[in-house]
C-alpha cells in the first residue's frame, strides 16, 4: 500500500446533494475519479442526468436522483435510494447553495422573502439532506465525512446587499463546528471547504463585469479568482481516509484572500 491510498475512496459511496450544479458535479466527478461509487442529487432530472452522464463515462458507478433537498421527504427518500442501490452511504456532499448575487439589497431594507429564500436555499438544503445521510452513517455504523460548503463571505463583510448569503455562510459554518462536536462519538467528521469566488455560472454576471472582476482579483494575493478545480484537493482531503483526525475545520479556497484581513 502506498502512501497516496489513504485518499482512496475505493468501496465508499458519496451523495453529492446538488451535484448537478458546477462546484457539486466537479466534486461528484472527483470523488467517483478518487473509487466512491456516487449518487448525484439535483432538482432538475436534466441537471442530475447530465452530471451523472459524464461520470458513468469514466467507468464508474453512479445513480442520478432528482429530489428538492428543502424538503424532508426528497431528503429521506434520496438516501433510501442510495442505501438500496449501493448497500451503504459514507460520504455527503452539500453543494446546494447560492444565489447572492441575484438578492442585492441594502442592509436596512433586506426584504423578507429574499432573506427567507437565501436562507431555504443555503441552510435548509444543507440541515436535512444532512440530517437524513448522518441517521444512515449512524445505522451504518461505519462513521462517515460531512462536507459543506461554506463561502469566505462567513467571516468578511463585503459592501454590497449581502445581509442574508452572509448569515447563511455563517450558519453553515457554526452548524460544521456543531455537528463535528456531536458527531465525533459516532466516527463522522464534518468539515467545510470557504471559497472566494470561483469561476462558475452563478457569479458569471458579476466576474464578466472586467472593473468588477479587476477589484476582487486585485485583493486575491494568488492574483485569480478560482475554478471548480481548485476545491478538489480539499475534497479528497476531507472526504477520505487522509483528514481522520481532522473535523469541525473551515478552510479557506481563497488564494490567501483571507490572509491579507
Ligand atoms: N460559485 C462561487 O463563486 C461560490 C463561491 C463560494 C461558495 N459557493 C457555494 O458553492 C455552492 C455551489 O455553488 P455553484 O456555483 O456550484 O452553484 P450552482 O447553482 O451551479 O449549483 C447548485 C446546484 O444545486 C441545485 N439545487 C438548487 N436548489 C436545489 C434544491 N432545493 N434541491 C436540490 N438541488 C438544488 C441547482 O439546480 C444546481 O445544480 C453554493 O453553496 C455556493 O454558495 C460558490
Amino acid at each position: 500500500m502506498s502512501q497516496i491510498d489513504i485518499f482512496s475512496l475505493e468501496g465508499r459511496v458519496a451523495l453529492i446533494s446538488g451535484g448537478g450544479g458546477a462546484i457539486g458535479s466537479a466534486l461528484a466527478t472527483a470523488l467517483a475519479g478518487a473509487g466512491a461509487r456516487v449518487t448525484v442529487v439535483d432538482i432538475t432530472d436534466e441537471r442530475a442526468e447530465a452530471a451523472a452522464a459524464k461520470i458513468r463515462e469514466t467507468g464508474a458507478e453512479v445513480l442520478a436522483l432528482r429530489a428538492d433537498v428543502t424538503n424532508e421527504a426528497d431528503c429521506e427518500r434520496i438516501v433510501a435510494a442510495t442505501v438500496e442501490r449501493h448497500g451503504r452511504l459514507d460520504i455527503i456532499v452539500n453543494a446546494v447553495g447560492g444565489g447572492a448575487g441575484k438578492v442585492l439589497f441594502n442592509a436596512e431594507d433586506y426584504p423578507r422573502d429574499a432573506w427567507d429564500w437565501i436562507m431555504e436555499l443555503n441552510v435548509r438544503s444543507t440541515l436535512l439532506a444532512t440530517q437524513a445521510a448522518v441517521r444512515a452513517m449512524i445505522a451504518g455504523g461505519r462513521g462517515g465525512r460531512v462536507l459543506n460548503i461554506s463561502s469566505v463571505r462567513a467571516s468578511l463583510g463585503i459592501n454590497a446587499g449581502y445581509s442574508a448569503y452572509v448569515a447563511a455562510k455563517g450558519a453553515i459554518s457554526s452548524l460544521t463546528r456543531q455537528w463535528a462536536t456531536e458527531w465525533a462519538k459516532h466516527g463522522i467528521t464534518v468539515n467545510a471547504i470557504a471559497p472566494t469566488f470561483v469561476d462558475t455560472p452563478q457569479v458569471a454576471m458579476l466576474l464578466d463585469d472586467p472593473a468588477f472582476k479587476a477589484g476582487i482579483v486585485s485583493r486575491i494575493p494568488l492574483g485569480r479568482v478560482g475554478g471548480t478545480n481548485d476545491l478538489v484537493g480539499a475534497a479528497l482531503f476531507f472526504c477520505s481516509d487522509a483528514s481522520s483526525f481532522v473535523t469541525g475545520q473551515i478552510l479557506g479556497i481563497d488564494g490567501g484572500l483571507t490572509a491579507t484581513q
